[in-house]
């Protein structure tokens, strides 16, 4: 549903925000799938709207006059020039995440990307919202980023509350994204703020180059737990069985055996993507000499949560009646 602006329909829009629902959002660059950024289960709706078959970080949005400490636990010299200057407007910054940031939204990074639009759309309905959004293109994966509200409305109306109507998109490219962490500056991705912008400000700049850049999910510094985590298919057998001094990630709640995790109470796939990331720390934590976990559902946000199992796998297991046998990846 494509609706005009006014005052009602931003307050529909935030609303449905704070429902946990997604929206379509115009800024000044691409229309944006917007879901509360700092609420698990809106940004796993994001996900599942998408189709996206794995996990990618996302950048937040906030408002011109937000805090940004709130969800940074610090904010560079060179950021803050860089924000003086271009904020509102299409550059996003790689910043230290605080514990507030799901690990949704980060796929486990300790770093957050956070921009500010220059649309007044946007503003409005984040000034209202009061909080940061989540919000990546509003296309299905594989596609085309959207620049007008019918763009959006053709693939996601199904999938969405409504699409706000701010018109065609001034820029029609995504925001520049600039890891200000190291020295020189690096440029993750090209976009709509230019190079030259960013040197009168960074001086000499490191641009990563697009091969580099093709799928972000696939960077090593994705979280990946420490302890060896091997992927089987659904467990029923054996858990009395288990090796000794393993720990079980069950897909959903399986009677109350003490100590192993389970990714939600009852088969939500929604549930399970929320709670995936920090499952996987708690396990780490908890001290076990191996994770045993299962895989969820091929369909839907399953394949996306299947997908950041095996990433964060070293190996296989399974079980043949006797004892488990673990394959290791090569
Ligand atoms: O113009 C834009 O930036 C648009 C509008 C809607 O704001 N948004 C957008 O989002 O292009 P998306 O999700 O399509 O692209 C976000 C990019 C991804 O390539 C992701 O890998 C990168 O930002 N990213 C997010 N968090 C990151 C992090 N912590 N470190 C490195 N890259 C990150
Ligand atoms: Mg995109």
């Amino acid at each position: 549903m494509i609706l005009p602006i006014n005052e009602t329909t931003i307050r529909l829009a935030v609303e449905a925000l704070e429902e946990g629902l997604c929206i379509g959002l115009p800024t000044e660059t691409v229309y944006g799938l917007a879901g509360d950024g700092l609420n698990p289960l809106a940004v796993a709706r994001i996900f599942e709207a998408k189709n996206r078959p794995a996990f990618d970080p996302l950048i937040l949005h906030v408002a011109s006059d937000y805090d940004l400490l709130k969800i940074v636990s610090s904010v560079p010299l060179v950021a803050q020039e860089l924000i003086k200057k271009y904020w509102p407007g299409p550059l996003t910054l790689i910043l230290p995440k605080n514990d507030c940031v799901p690990d949704l939204v980060t796929s486990g990074l300790p770093s957050v990307a956070v921009r500010c639009p220059d649309h007044a759309v946007a503003q409005q309905v984040l000034a209202l919202f009061g909080k940061p959004l989540a919000a990546p293109s509003a296309n299905l994966f594989g596609r085309l980023s959207p620049t007008s509200a019918a763009a959006v409305d053709e693939e996601l109306h199904d999938r969405i509350a409504m699409t706000l109507d701010g018109g065609a998109c001034r820029m029609g490219l995504e925001s520049t994204i600039v890891d200000v962490s190291t020295k020189p500056v690096r440029v993750l991705r090209l976009g709509a703020l230019s190079l030259e912008a960013l040197q009168d400000i960074c001086g000499e700049l490191e641009v990563i180059t697009q091969s580099m850049i093709v799928s972000p999910g696939m960077l090593d510094h994705h979280y990946a737990p420490q302890t060896p985590l091997y992927l089987c298919e659904i467990m029923e057998h054996g858990l009395e069985l288990k090796p000794q001094g393993s720990r079980l990630l069950f897909f959903t709640k399986k009677g109350d055996w003490a100590g192993d995790f389970s990714l939600c109470e009852n088969g939500d796939l929604k549930e399970a993507a929320a709670n995936l990331f920090s499952r996987l720390r708690e396990l780490d934590q908890a001290g076990a000499s191996m994770i045993l976990a299962e895989y969820v559902p091929d369909e839907g946000l399953g394949r996306a949560i299947n997908d950041r199992l095996k990433k964060a796998s070293t190996g296989t297991a399974s079980w043949n009646g006797l004892s488990w046998d673990l394959k290791a990846r090569l």
